[in-house]
């Protein structure tokens, strides 16, 4: 019987057994039957978490968009692969097959190529979402060459330093994005991007809102006239397993961000068997991750992932509140989606306009649900469960980082019992552990701890671009022998793991470890809030004390609502102990957030701590704007 596809629980236990006690049969046995290889790997796994390194299938060769693409064109060649939906609902969703997307692909890489990217050469692709950037990772897959997707919505300084960073050759962008109403210059921020990136010789332009943009001679070129030019047969470079296949950066605790590096066989292999179980992907499924492929989400879960299964995978270029907060809903009704993956800040935005938008379509089709990037509070879960999936449909609520590369923690649905808030059981393959503030392992159940992983698995990160000395300090010298997450997290009586937030957001109150993201369910459940951030700032006698900054559903004109602020510290006694009551609670239009929706809590810490010389740029943020607002209103 094939273990590709988990059926039931004792299975799972099974499998799981099996994948801890003999993980190189378990990962050959995966590798052996689902993909298309030039050559198999002569050693299936060799690893050394004291350099750190760590190689898969080494000796193998393939390309992964020959598992991605060519592999299904007998079988599933006028099959959608990718469904385009636009930013407008008036613009008609555009279905591309199996048998296009392969015509698109080669086509671009033609294009690369004559452009002089060869294997190994750096290319940063900053497009909105739109087809053309699935298609552009992917023919630099084709070729060999590492692409590095910068989010379109990181400024031109972010965008130079990442550019930088990676040495890349050349730049994919588009004239401009939509953005719900907005429209977006992307082709000026790559000019002023590039006025500090002299390695920079190519920048290709898609076009997507016919602006008037400005093109310098000799490095900017129009893809549409490249493209139609090409050959529409491009043949695949062999890869070997290990060879980088991208690299996407992520932002540190401090400093300049981090280009995690993914490399071939391993990632295509865990990202494959990943989606196949935690969504339980079928054929006829409409698979829809509303992530942005800037994201590692959207890498591993629109791109790879599902294109490797053969899957339908829908990619949105818009946003859920446009032209109203039932964008989300009309979409799922109107492609029959099965799979729904978002991020608990879309829930819980979505939850505070109310059900009415929910209750004009009909989310039948919804088999799947799943959550990601954050922990998500009781509330939300309770809110998505009931108003989305109606509770038939399981929750997978998927704990994983851009530099485990796959999903790591995770419920696999109509197998493992969901429990809300918990991303419950490690996935297959995935060797946890918690650990104490001695270095030591901390075993049973019933505890807490800082979360790593002990043993390494097919599509971890295998370095940072550039700097492995980084790579080694931030995530392998914590604790010997074992990759650190940076997570704490507690597991229960059954062994079902909770999240419970960054260590680096655990405050310690007077001698006690208190976590901000159960404090912030607490203040959640409140009715008239709609979210909360709590950070740490000094105190004299209980060494730190705990700042509140909360949004309530309406607003209104003043600020001093005492009452609600007893509510608030009473719910917090009831759920967690007198020990984490606020001292101060702050409230406020909006909490600062990245352009993937995390809470800036490093800004609120330091407006708490009354230290607001250096905020850093702020200028990546969503809305950059609350910030003042904050500082002028801190208590
Ligand atoms: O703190 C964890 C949180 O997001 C971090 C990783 O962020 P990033 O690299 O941007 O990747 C996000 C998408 C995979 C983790 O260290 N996180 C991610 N998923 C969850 C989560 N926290 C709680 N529950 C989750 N399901």
């Amino acid at each position: 019987m094939s273990n590709y596809h988990i059926k039931h629980l004792e299975e799972y236990y099974q499998v799981y057994r099996k994948s801890i006690r003999e993980p190189e049969n378990f990962w050959e046995e995966v590798a052996e039957e689902h993909f298309m290889w030039r050559k198999k790997w002569d050693k299936v796994l060799s690893w050394d978490f004291s350099k750190p390194e760590v190689k898969w299938f080494e000796g193998a060769q393939l390309n992964i968009t020959e598992n991605c693409i060519d592999r299904h064109l007998t079988t599933r060649g006028d099959k959608t692969a990718i469904l385009f939906e636009p930013n407008s609902p008036d613009e008609p969703a555009e279905h591309i097959t199996y048998n296009q997307l392969y015509k698109r692909v080669n086509k671009f890489a033609n294009v690369l190529k004559a452009q002089g990217i060869k294997k190994g050469d750096r290319v940063c692709i900053y497009l909105p979402m739109i087809p053309e950037l699935a298609v552009s990772v992917l023919a630099c897959a084709r070729i060999g060459a590492i692409h590095s997707v910068v989010f379109a919505g990181f400024s031109s300084t972010a965008l130079a330093t990442r550019i930088n960073d990676s040495d890349c050759k050349m730049v994919i962008t588009s004239d401009g994005s939509y953005r719900g109403a907005k429209s977006i210059d992307l082709k000026g921020i790559v000019d002023d991007a590039l006025e500090d990136c002299p390695g920079v010789k190519s920048v290709l332009v898609a076009k997507r809102i016919h602006s008037e943009i400005s093109m310098t001679e000799g490095r900017d070129f129009w893809l549409q006239p490249l493209l139609d030019e090409a050959s529409d047969e491009c043949q695949a470079e062999i890869m070997d397993a290990e060879d980088p296949l991208f690299i996407l950066y992520t932002s540190g605790s401090t400093g300049k961000p981090k280009g995690m590096v993914h490399t071939t066989a391993g990632y295509m292999v865990y990202t494959a068997y990943t989606f196949k179980n935690v969504f339980q992907y079928r054929e006829e499924d409409i698979y829809w991750c509303t992530a942005d492929v800037g994201w590692i989400t959207g890498h591993s879960y629109i791109v790879y992932g599902p294109l490797a299964n053969g899957a339908t995978s829908v990619m949105f270029e818009g946003v859920p509140s446009y032209p109203d907060f039932g964008r989300f809903w009309e979409i799922v009704e109107k492609h029959k989606v099965t799979q729904f993956y978002t991020a608990p800040t879309a829930i819980r935005a979505l939850a505070k306009e109310g059900v009415g938008h929910l209750e004009k379509f009909d989310l039948s089709s919804v088999k799947v649900l799943g959550t990601v990037g954050e922990p998500i509070n009781e509330e939300a879960w309770h809110w998505y469960d009931d108003n989305v999936g109606k509770k038939k449909a399981p929750i997978v609520d998927t704990w994983w980082q851009t530099e485990t590369g796959g999903i790591m923690i995770t419920p696999i649905p109509f197998v493992t019992p969901t429990k809300p808030t918990y991303a419950t059981l490690p996935f297959i393959g995935i060797q946890p552990a918690l650990m104490d503030e001695n270095g030591q392992e901390i075993k049973g159940n019933q505890v807490d701890g800082r979360l790593c992983i002990k043993f390494p698995w097919p599509s971890m990160a295998r370095t940072i671009w550039g700097n492995h000395q980084r790579y080694k300090e931030t995530y392998f010298s914590a604790y010997d022998n074992k990759y650190f997450t940076g997570d704490g997290a507690l597991r229960d009586e059954v062994g079902y793991y909770r999240i419970t937030g960054r260590v680096d957001d655990v405050i310690i109150v007077s001698g006690h470890n208190l976590g901000t993201a159960p404090i912030e369910d607490a203040i959640n459940e409140h009715p008239a809030v709609s979210e909360s951030a709590i950070v740490g700032f000094p105190h004299d006698i209980k060494g730190n004390a705990l700042y509140g900054y909360v949004t309530l559903k309406e607003f209104g004109e003043t600020r001093d609502h005492t009452n609600l602020r007893n509510e608030i510290n009473q719910l917090i006694t009831e759920q967690i102990g007198p020990i984490a009551k606020l001292d101060k609670i702050q409230f406020t239009a909006g909490l600062p957030k990245t352009r993937s929706g995390k809470i800036m809590r490093r800004i609120l810490r330091k407006i708490a701590s009354k230290d607001t010389s250096n905020l850093g740029d702020t200028s990546t943020l969503l809305n950059p704007e609350v910030v003042q607002d904050i500082i002028d209103n801190a208590l």
